[in-house]
Order: C-alpha cells, then structure tokens, then sequence
C-alpha cells in the first residue's frame, strides 16, 4: 500500500509543472530568471514554501550543491546566499519531500564581468535585474528602507544592508567605505534605479579621490580607459583579493584587454623567454609585486606608453629598477 502510494507520488512528480499537487507549492522569489546583473560574486536565493510540505531544501549552482537546508519546519520563506561566476549560472533549488519526493524549480542569471572578453555583455534574451526597484514581499521580515545608521554604522550588523549583503566585505582587500558599510556613501536610495551608481563611475570616486584624478588628467599621455572615466572596470568599488582591490592581478588584469601583448616587447631573451611580469618585488614600489603596472601608470603619465620614464633612453629606463638600491643588478 506504502509503496503503491510512492509510486503514486513519484508519478505526479513526473507530471508537468501545473499537475503538482498544491500542497507542495515551490516558488523562486529572487534571483528573477533571465536576467542579469553587474558585478557581484555571491547572489541570494530566496524561496517560497507551501510551510511543512518539505524536509529541507537543497541549492545547485550549474549542478554543484551550495547549500543543503534542514530545520525548516513551519517557514514560508527560506533565504540564503550562494557563490556565482561571470556568464550564465543556473540556479536551481529542490525541495525534499519526506518520503524521498523531489519538487524543483530553476532560474537562469547572467552576471556580467567587465573585464572578460566573453562575458562583459549579457545576451539578448537577459534583462538587467534592479532588485530594489521591483516591488517585493521582504519588508514583512526586513528593514527594506536605509536608516540614519546606514550612514556610519558602528558595528556592520548595525546597517541594514547587512543581513542580505555580509559576503560583500568576505575579501582579502576591501575599499575603505565598503569595509566601514558606509554603503550609501556611493549607493543613493533615491538613485533611479534604487541605489543605482553614476556613469561614468569616475564621477563618485571624484567624491573622495578628487585630488588623485585632477593630478593624472593633467597628464600627456593618458590610459584608454581611465580617460573615460571607467575606474570600476579595473577596481571593484568594494574588494577583492589583491591590492588595490583590482579585479584581478595587475599583469592579468591588462592581458585581459591587451591580449596579444605576451609582455615580450620590454626584452626578449635567447631562449624567447620575456622580461619578467610577476613574482619578484616591485623595486620601484616598496611593498607591491612586479607587474605591468611597475613600469606602466594604469592611469597617466607625462611619458608615451604611459610609462615612468622615456623609453628611448634604455639606460635611464632600465636604471629607473636595475642598478639601484633595491636592485643592485
Ligand atoms: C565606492 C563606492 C561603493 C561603495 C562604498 C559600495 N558600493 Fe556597491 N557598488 C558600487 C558600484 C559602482 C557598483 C556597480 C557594479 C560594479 O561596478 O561592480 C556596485 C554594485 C553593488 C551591488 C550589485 C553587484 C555586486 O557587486 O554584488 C551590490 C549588492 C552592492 N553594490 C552592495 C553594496 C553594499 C552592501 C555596500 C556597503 C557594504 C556597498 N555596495 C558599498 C559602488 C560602491
Ligand atoms: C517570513 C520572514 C522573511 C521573509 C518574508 C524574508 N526573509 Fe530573509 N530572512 C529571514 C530571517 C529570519 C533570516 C535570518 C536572519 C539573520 O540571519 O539575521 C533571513 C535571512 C536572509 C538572508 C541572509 C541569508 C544567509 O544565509 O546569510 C538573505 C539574503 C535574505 N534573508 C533575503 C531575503 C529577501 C531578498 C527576501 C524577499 C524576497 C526575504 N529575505 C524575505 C526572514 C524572512
Ligand atoms: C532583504 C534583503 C536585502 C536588504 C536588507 C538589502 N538588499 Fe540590496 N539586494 C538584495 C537582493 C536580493 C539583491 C539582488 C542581487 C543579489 O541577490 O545579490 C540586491 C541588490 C542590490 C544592489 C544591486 C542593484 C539592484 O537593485 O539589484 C545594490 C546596489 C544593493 N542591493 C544595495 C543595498 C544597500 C545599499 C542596502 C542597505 C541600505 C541593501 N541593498 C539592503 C537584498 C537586500
Ligand atoms: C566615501 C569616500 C570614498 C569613495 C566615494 C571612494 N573611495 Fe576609494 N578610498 C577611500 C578611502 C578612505 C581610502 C583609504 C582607505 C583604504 O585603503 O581603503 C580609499 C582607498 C582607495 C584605493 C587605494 C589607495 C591607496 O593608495 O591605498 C583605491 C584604489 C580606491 N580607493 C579606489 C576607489 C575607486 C575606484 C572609487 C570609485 C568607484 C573610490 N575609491 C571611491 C574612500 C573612498
Ligand atoms: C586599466 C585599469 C585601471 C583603471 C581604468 C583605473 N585604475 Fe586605479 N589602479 C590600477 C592598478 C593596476 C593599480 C595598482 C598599481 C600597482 O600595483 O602599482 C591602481 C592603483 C590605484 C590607486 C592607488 C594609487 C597608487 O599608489 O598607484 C588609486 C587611488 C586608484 N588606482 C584610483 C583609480 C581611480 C579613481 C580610477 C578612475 C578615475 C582608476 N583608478 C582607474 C588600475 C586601474
Ligand atoms: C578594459 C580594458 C583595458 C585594460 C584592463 C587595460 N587596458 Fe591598456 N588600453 C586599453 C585601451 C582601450 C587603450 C587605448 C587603445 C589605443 O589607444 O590603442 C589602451 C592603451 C594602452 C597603452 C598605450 C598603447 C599605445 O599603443 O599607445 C598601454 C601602454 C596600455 N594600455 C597598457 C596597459 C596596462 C599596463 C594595463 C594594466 C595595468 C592595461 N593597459 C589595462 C584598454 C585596457
Ligand atoms: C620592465 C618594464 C615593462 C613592463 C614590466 C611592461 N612593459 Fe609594456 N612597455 C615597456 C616599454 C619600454 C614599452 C615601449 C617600447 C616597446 O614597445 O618595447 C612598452 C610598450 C607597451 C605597449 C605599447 C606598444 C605595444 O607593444 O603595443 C603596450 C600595450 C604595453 N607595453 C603593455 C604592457 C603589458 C600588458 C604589460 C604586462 C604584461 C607590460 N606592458 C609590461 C615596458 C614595460
Ligand atoms: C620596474 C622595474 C624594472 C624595469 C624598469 C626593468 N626591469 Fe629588468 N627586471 C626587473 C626585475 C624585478 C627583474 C627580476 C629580478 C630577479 O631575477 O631577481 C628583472 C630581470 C631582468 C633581467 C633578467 C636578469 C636575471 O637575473 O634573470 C634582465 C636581462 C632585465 N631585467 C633587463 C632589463 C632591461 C634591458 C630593462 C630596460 C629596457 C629592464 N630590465 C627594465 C625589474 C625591472
């Protein structure tokens, strides 16, 4: 009889998305499929639960379990968060019914990279996604609106961002007013889009950078994309896991868009081997590592090439590092 009616179960399961019986209603609030968003390393995934129907609820990224909740006993609403890489990431939650049912659901995101050839555009078919633009049932649990300690909170848990966004300061190297959760410092609630950021993003880093950017725009020979202002495709505004809170290291970051550039062109050994890129102190830059950026601004310099010295003077050029105290060879 037992197993007449698992089978019975199974067999509904098997049926098209309307013939599941109501009792075990499964619904994604958020992420929205087919949309995309800018940026971000980790998304929240909320669904909507017929309250007692399951035993727990398990989340896939493109397959790979992220999260595998119990103890969800009596909720409506189960929250949590789970990693995302550039391009399409499939999302799918599974809700375990107790005599071994399956009920899923999934959705399609893009999250966009600005400095990945392939991924720096969504496709097509993807809207971009404004979450706090889009009416939602969160406010019922949590504060929805920005208050005063938003501002400078003292504790991070004290701002209200906190309980939705807290993986976004899980970096080695985080920006000052993100590690302070003075979000709104950059994020305007009456943004539209909400909390949507200026373009060019040049324009809000102005706020507290206003000095460095003034020095380098008076400089001859200026970096393509600095000159347009778009300081964010380089930095992430909040952190990462390399000085600067670039978005990758120096030397990948501009291999990124200067593909064929090998890094030969400096010098070019017997062996075809290049002039080294990475993996030795910066002798130009106490404390950093040797990259691209050792010899060329990212952003501007009085020299072509926005280099640190002129180039066609190889001996001063290559003294600017050889030769010196921090490298005596
Ligand atoms: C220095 C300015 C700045 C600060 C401070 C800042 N942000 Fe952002 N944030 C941005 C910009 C610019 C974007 C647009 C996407 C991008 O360029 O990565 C963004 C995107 C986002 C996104 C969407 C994509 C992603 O990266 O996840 C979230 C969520 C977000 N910010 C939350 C926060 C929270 C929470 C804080 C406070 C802890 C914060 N931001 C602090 C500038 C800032
Ligand atoms: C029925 C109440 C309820 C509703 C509705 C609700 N939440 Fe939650 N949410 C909670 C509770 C309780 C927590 C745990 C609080 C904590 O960790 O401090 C939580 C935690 C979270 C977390 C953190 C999860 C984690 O693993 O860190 C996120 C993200 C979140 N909610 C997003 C949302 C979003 C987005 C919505 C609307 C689509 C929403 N919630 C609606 C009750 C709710
Ligand atoms: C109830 C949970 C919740 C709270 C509280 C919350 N956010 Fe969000 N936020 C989200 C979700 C969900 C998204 C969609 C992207 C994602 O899943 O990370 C989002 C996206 C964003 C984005 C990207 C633009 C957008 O609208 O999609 C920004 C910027 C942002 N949040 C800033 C903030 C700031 C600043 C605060 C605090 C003043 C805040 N959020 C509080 C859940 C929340
Ligand atoms: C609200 C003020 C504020 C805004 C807006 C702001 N920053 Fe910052 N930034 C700081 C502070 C404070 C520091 C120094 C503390 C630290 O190292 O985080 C800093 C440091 C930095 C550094 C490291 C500088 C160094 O010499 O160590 C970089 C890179 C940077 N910010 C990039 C940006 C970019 C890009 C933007 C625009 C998206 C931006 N910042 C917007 C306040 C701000
Ligand atoms: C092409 C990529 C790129 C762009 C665009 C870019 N940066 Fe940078 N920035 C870097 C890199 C890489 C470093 C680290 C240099 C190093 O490792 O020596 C850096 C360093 C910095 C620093 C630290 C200063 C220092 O000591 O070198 C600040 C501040 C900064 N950037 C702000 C900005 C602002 C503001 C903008 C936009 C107006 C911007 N950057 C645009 C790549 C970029
Ligand atoms: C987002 C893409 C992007 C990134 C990342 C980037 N660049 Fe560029 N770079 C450009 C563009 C666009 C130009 C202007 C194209 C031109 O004038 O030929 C340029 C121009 C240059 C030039 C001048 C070339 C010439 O022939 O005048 C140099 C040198 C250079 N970049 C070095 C770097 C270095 C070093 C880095 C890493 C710190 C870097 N770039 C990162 C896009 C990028
Ligand atoms: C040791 C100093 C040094 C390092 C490190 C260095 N460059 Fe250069 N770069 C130069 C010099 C000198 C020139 C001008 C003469 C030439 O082309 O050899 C130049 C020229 C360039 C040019 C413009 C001319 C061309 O060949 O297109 C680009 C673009 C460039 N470098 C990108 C990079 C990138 C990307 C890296 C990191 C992989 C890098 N450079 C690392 C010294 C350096
Ligand atoms: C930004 C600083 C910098 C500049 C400028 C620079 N170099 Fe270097 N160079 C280095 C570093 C760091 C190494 C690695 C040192 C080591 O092996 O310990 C290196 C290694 C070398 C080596 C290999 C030495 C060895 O022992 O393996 C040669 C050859 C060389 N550089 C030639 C040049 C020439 C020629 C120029 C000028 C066109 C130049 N470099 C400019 C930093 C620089």
């Amino acid at each position: 009889m037992k197993r007449a009616a698992v089978c019975l179960l199974f067999l509904l399961l098997l049926l098209p998305q309307k013939g599941y019986p109501s009792d075990y209603s499964l619904k994604i609030v958020t992420p929205v499929d087919s949309t995309y968003t800018q940026g971000g390393q980790t998304i929240s995934v909320v669904s909507k639960v017929q309250a007692n129907a399951f035993s727990a609820l398990k989340i896939y990224v493109d397959g790979g379990l992220q999260k595998d909740l119990g103890d969800i006993d009596g909720k409506q609403y189960v929250c949590s968060v789970v990693s995302v890489h550039p391009g399409i990431n499939t999302i799918m939650v599974s809700g375990i019914i107790e005599d071994g049912g399956v009920v899923s659901r999934q959705v399609k995101v893009f999250i966009i990279s600005p400095i990945s050839a392939k991924y720096n555009t969504a496709p097509d078919d993807y809207t971009q996604y404004w979450f706090h633009s889009s009416s939602s049932t969160c406010f019922t649990c949590h504060q929805m609106q920005p208050q005063k300690t938003d501002l400078y909170p003292v504790k991070h848990s004290d701002s209200s961002c906190y309980v939705c966004h807290k993986d976004i300061t899980d970096r080695k190297y985080v920006h000052g007013p993100t590690a302070a959760w003075a979000c709104l410092m950059c994020h305007d609630s009456n943004a539209d889009p909400k909390y949507s950021t200026p373009t060019p993003p040049e324009k809000m880093c102005e706020k507290c950078h206003g000095d460095d950017i003034a020095a380098w725009q008076k400089l001859k020979h200026q970096h393509g994309p600095f000159a347009l202002g778009m300081c964010t495709t380089c930095h992430s505004p909040h952190g990462s896991n390399w000085p600067f809170w670039t978005r990758k290291f120096p030397t990948d970051l501009c291999l990124s868009c200067h593909i064929g550039q090998s890094g030969n062109h400096v010098i070019t050994f017997f062996n075809g081997d290049p002039h080294p890129m990475r993996g030795h102190p910066d002798p130009r830059h106490p404390g950093r590592e040797l990259s691209c950026a050792s010899c060329h601004s990212p952003h501007a310099s009085p020299y072509r090439f926005q280099l640190f010295g002129d180039y066609r003077h190889p001996r001063t050029f290559c003294r600017g590092c050889h030769f010196t105290k921090a490298m005596p060879y």
